[in-house]
């Protein structure tokens, strides 16, 4: 009885999954994308969704698995130029024509930075089979990169292993044998005991690893992909980290999601006040404009100018610019000395005091 009614599940699954071939699927949709969109914003897309959808996450929806498989089988053909036009100009049916669907593991175009604790941290532990060792990695980026955002490819050669003639010994243990000597007497013995497994050669590969630097990423800021590390003959491969390493910049310093910045101006300049326009990492203009006196060392905050926040890309931090006043080479004569008196009016100051322990 039981058999039939999982017979018949698997049937109306089944049908229910041509039904849903047949009609082909609306990738944008899927997506949530508009027609026109570009590549990357697909592959944030993805990636938002993908986050929210993964089965792991949604134990309780029966669908899930399905809603995962259909992002991405959607991100597959959108994010590839040439699936994307065959699928715009007839739908999934020509992609499957041209065998171009890989029909594969969903989870083999997942990039990494999905933070999901696969299973939870428990199950890690439970696990027994032997695990590759995990690479840890630098990855260097500029600081224009950490502001707006950026997918980077990274190819690396990975060993895999493929299927290969015969056997070879596997799960090896220690064990403890018993004999029986006859007349009450035994023997224990240890021994190696070990299964029988396919065997597999270790093959190099390319692969590429894909990886989003999203807006705000912080300096140190560690990427995992799983499984992508050196593989383990008897297990899992481990796996591979990268880890966010930002350039030193020769404009802007951050702190934070606070950027900071220097600029000298002319002593006319800090006199007389003044327009500038600093270049933003983004290539946008910031102006400033200064009516009054600016002392050297003056500080201007501009609100919402800093780093985007990492969690909340909208919000912003401070950028914080610093002056500098470069007086003038020159040497004035003595008419323009006086004229310089006649202007500035400041009798000499002679203060002196101890600028260590402060006034
Ligand atoms: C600005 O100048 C100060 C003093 O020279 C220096 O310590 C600081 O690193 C500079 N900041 C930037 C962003 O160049």
């Amino acid at each position: 009885m039981a058999a039939i009614r999982v017979f018949l599940l698997l049937f109306i699954n089944f049908a229910f999954y041509i039904v849903l071939t047949a009609a082909g699927r609306d990738f944008y949709k899927i997506l949530q994308v508009s027609k026109n969109t570009n590549t990357d914003e697909i592959k944030k897309a993805y990636r938002k969704l993908a986050k929210t959808l993964h089965p792991d996450k949604n134990k309780d929806d029966p669908e899930a698995s399905q809603k995962f498989q259909d992002l991405s089988a959607a991100y597959e053909v959108l994010s590839d130029p040439d699936k994307r036009k065959l699928y715009d100009r007839c739908g999934e049916e020509c992609l499957k024509k041209d065998d171009m669907m890989s029909n594969g593991d969903p989870f083999a175009n997942f990039f990494g930075g999905f933070d999901f604790h696969f299973g939870g941290e428990s199950n890690q532990q439970e696990r027994e089979s032997p695990k590759g060792f995990t690479i840890v990695m630098d990855l260097s980026v500029t600081l224009e990169e950490l502001y707006s955002g950026k997918f980077v490819e990274i190819t690396r050669n990975k060993l895999v292993a493929k299927p290969a003639k015969g056997t070879r010994k596997c799960n090896c243990r220690q064990e403890v044998v018993t004999r029986n000597l006859g007349g009450g007497r035994y023997q224990m013995t240890q021994q190696a005991v070990c299964s029988e497994c396919p065997n597999v050669k270790m093959v190099n590969e390319e692969k590429t690893l894909e990886m989003e630097i999203e807006p705000g990423m912080m300096d140190g800021q560690e990427t995992r992909f799983i499984a992508e590390g050196e593989p383990h003959i008897d297990g899992d491969s481990g796996d591979i980290i990268l880890k966010i390493r930002t350039q030193p910049h020769p404009v802007f310093e951050r702190v934070g999601d606070d950027l900071y910045t220097n600029v000298t101006i002319s002593m006319q300049d800090a006199l007389i006040g003044f327009t500038l326009e600093i270049t933003h990492l983004d290539g946008h203009k910031v102006k400033i404009v200064r009516e009054k006196v600016t002392k050297p060392g003056a500080k201007i905050r501009k609100k919402g100018e800093g780093m985007p926040n990492y969690e909340n890309n909208n919000l912003h931090g401070t950028l914080f610019i610093t002056f500098d006043v470069a007086f003038p080479e020159k040497e004035f004569s003595a008419e323009e000395k006086e004229a310089i008196k006649q202007l500035l009016q400041q009798s000499s100051m002679n203060r002196v005091y101890n600028g260590i322990r402060g006034s």
